[in-house]
């Protein structure tokens, strides 16, 4: 039997992003949750979250970043055979969103979803840049994206007010010099239930009295998990790739919360000169797509540029994390 190779290297080839259409500010979601614009911003940072139109689909949002990465990336469509979607809000259990994705480019691509949260865009880098080093895969088109809004109670006080929904898209493919560092993951399935779904598929069937679904949170225990358990992760992921934090030029963390962000820069001991992603304050959480829409905010805001090293690290439901130490394209 013979087996593929790969390159050696593989690299970000290019970068796109949807975000909802709509920025909503702080003054629009309150009342339901007896909160105030005041608290919001001084315990999360956010001012407005963007959120989709009513018939814009989680897929829509996808293939709007998709697109834009493919050109960016300088290759067509049919040039990518891999589509990982990571999302956990496209609002079918079963086919995956991906097939769907890779359908609406037009290429027959393999396609699979990965659900893991906040976590999802860094696993999906992680693969596909495994994928392409072992031959078995040539362009991954990788798309984080999350419809959040369909899945928020507005009344709901520990995350609703947090979320927004945006897509964010990356081709990964071969490289000459190394532009993906080792992806360091792990999970803590015993802090499972911090950030859940409120209740299961056999609960809503069972139980006339159980509501739809929505995204809730233990704020106060995830915060701790996220300021202080992920500082080593990306600190290890900085040692795999044979660097110090002094050769990082910018870091993006998943936007989750200000100051859980400032945190991990205090934690990880980030030197001054690091450009800190922040797309949270207009964004909000936007789970999967978070890290490349602020790889994206980075870029336009002129505080990261081509070729830049940047550390990226996701985290959220599961519990799971990823780090790594990226190019920027
Ligand atoms: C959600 C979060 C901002 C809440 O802040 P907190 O200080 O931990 O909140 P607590 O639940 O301890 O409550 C503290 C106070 O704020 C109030 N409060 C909680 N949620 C509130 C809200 N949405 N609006 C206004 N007040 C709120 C509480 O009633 C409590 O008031 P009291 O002191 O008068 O009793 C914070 O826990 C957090 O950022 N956690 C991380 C969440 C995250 O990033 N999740 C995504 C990870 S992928």
């Amino acid at each position: 039997m013979s087996i593929k190779r790969g390159p050696e290297f593989s690299r970000i080839l290019g970068l796109g992003v949807a975000r909802g259409e709509t920025a909503v500010p702080n003054e629009d979601i309150i009342e339901p949750i007896d909160s105030s614009d005041e608290w919001i911003r001084k315990m999360t940072g956010i001012a407005t979250r963007v959120r989709a139109n009513s018939d814009t689909s989680v897929i829509d949002l996808a293939e709007r970043a998709a697109l834009e990465a493919i050109a960016k990336a300088g290759i067509s469509a049919d040039e990518v055979d891999t589509v990982i979607l990571s999302t956990i809000t496209y609002p079918h259990m079963t086919p995956g969103g991906a097939p769907v994705l890779a359908d609406r480019l037009g290429i027959p691509a393999a396609a699979f979803d990965i659900s893991a949260a906040c976590a999802g865009y860094c696993y999906g880098i992680g693969q596909a840049d495994a994928l392409v080093r072992a031959g078995t895969a040539r362009n991954v088109l990788v798309v984080g994206a999350e419809k959040m809004s369909d899945f928020v109670d507005p009344a709901d006080r520990t995350i609703s007010y947090l979320l927004g929904d945006a897509a964010g898209a990356v081709v990964i493919g071969a490289s000459d010099t190394a532009g993906i560092g080792p992806t360091v993951w792990g999970s803590d399935g015993s802090g499972a239930k911090l950030i859940r779904q409120t209740a299961s598929w056999l609960e809503v069937r069972d139980n006339p009295d159980v509501p739809f679904p929505t995204l809730f949170q233990e704020g106060p225990s995830v915060f701790k998990w996220a300021s202080f358990k992920m500082a080593p992760i990306a600190r290890e992921a900085i040692a795999a790739a044979g660097l110090t934090p002094d050769a990082i030029s910018v870091f993006i963390p998943h936007q989750a919360n200000v100051r859980i962000i400032d945190q991990l820069v205090k934690q990880i001991g980030l030197p001054d000169h690091v450009a800190v992603g922040k797309d949270i304050v207009d964004s909000g959480n936007t789970s999967a797509a978070s890290i490349p829409l602020a790889t994206e905010r980075l870029l336009r805001d002129g505080d990261a540029k081509s070729g830049d090293l940047a550390l990226q690290i996701g985290f959220g439901a599961g519990l799971v994390y990823a780090a790594q130490v990226i190019e920027i394209p």
